[in-house]
């Protein structure tokens, strides 16, 4: 049973998956992104979007198609990832600066594009990553309002250039979306932030959406699981032929 994405992304592994060599070059051959023969995916949205679950969905759905994955979250999934991840959610560190802050995602990412992303893509896998670049630009950027030019500058620096093939937005509400991330756990230090923040995130993410149609997909999980499911599936189509049962099943909900 190869390990699925949530207990790796979680644990701190690489939140590989899937099956071996043989597979590996069979997706290199089929892949249809620009990422060096792999296809590199990234899930984004505000606080309770589900992102993390519908990523779980994809990445079975995938495996079981025979593509071999690489699941992954910012920040974490690597050791010196999760320390860090523990410092920015931290709610006791009132006294953390907004630089401080964009500094510390973006020293997260570099490790990850390095360290996991790059060789999985060289590999000919499918990334799927749970926030990327985006979120740097509509938490730092237009929520705590840094300077979207410095965080572009910063991002570049970060990931060496990499860009996702494709990226979905996940859109809810805020007032859906933040109950539900902070119903069981006790709200980390970011979705502690006041509700005039979450707005400007949220509006952060639909800008994002309307500047770079063609990479990213605004999604709307405003009705039942399935149809958010069958919405992704489209979205991801012209990349991922083997989603077309779902995406076709989506045309006729
Ligand atoms: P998560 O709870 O969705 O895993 O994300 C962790 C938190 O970090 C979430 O509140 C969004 C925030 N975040 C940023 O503020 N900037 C970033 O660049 C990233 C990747 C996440």
């Amino acid at each position: 049973m190869p390990e699925r994405r949530s207990d790796n992304a979680r644990s701190g592994g690489d939140g590989s998956s899937g099956s071996g060599g043989g597979s590996t070059a069979r997706s290199a051959a089929r892949s249809n992104g620009s990422n060096a023969g792999g296809l590199f995916i990234t899930f984004e949205g505000g606080e309770g979007c589900g992102k993390s679950s519908h990523m779980a969905w994809l990445t079975d759905v995938l495996e079981d198609a025979g593509r071999s994955v690489l699941a992954v979250r910012e920040p974490g999934s690597l050791p010196i990832n999760e320390a860090i991840r523990v410092i920015l959610l931290n709610p006791k560190n009132t006294e953390m600066s907004p630089l401080t802050e964009l500094l510390l995602y973006e020293a997260a990412r570099a490790q990850l594009v390095t360290e996991s992303i790059r060789p999985a893509l060289a590999a000919g896998r499918v990334v799927l990553c749970d926030r990327f670049y985006d979120s740097t630009t509509a938490y730092q950027g237009y929520g705590r309002g840094l300077d979207t030019g410095h965080i572009a500058s910063l991002n570049l620096v970060a990931t060496g250039g990499l860009k996702p093939d494709r990226t979905l937005v996940l859109d809810v509400p805020i007032e859906i979306g933040l109950p539900r991330a902070t119903k069981e756990l006790e709200p980390d230090r970011l979705e502690q932030e006041d509700r005039a923040f979450h707005e400007r995130v949220h509006e952060g993410f639909l800008a994002i959406a309307a500047a770079e149609p063609e990479r990213v997909r605004l999604i709307d999980t405003s009705g039942e699981k399935l149809a958010t499911r069958h919405s992704i599936a489209r979205q991801l189509l012209d990349l991922l032929p083997e989603l077309k049962s779902w995406a076709e099943a989506a045309d006729v909900c």
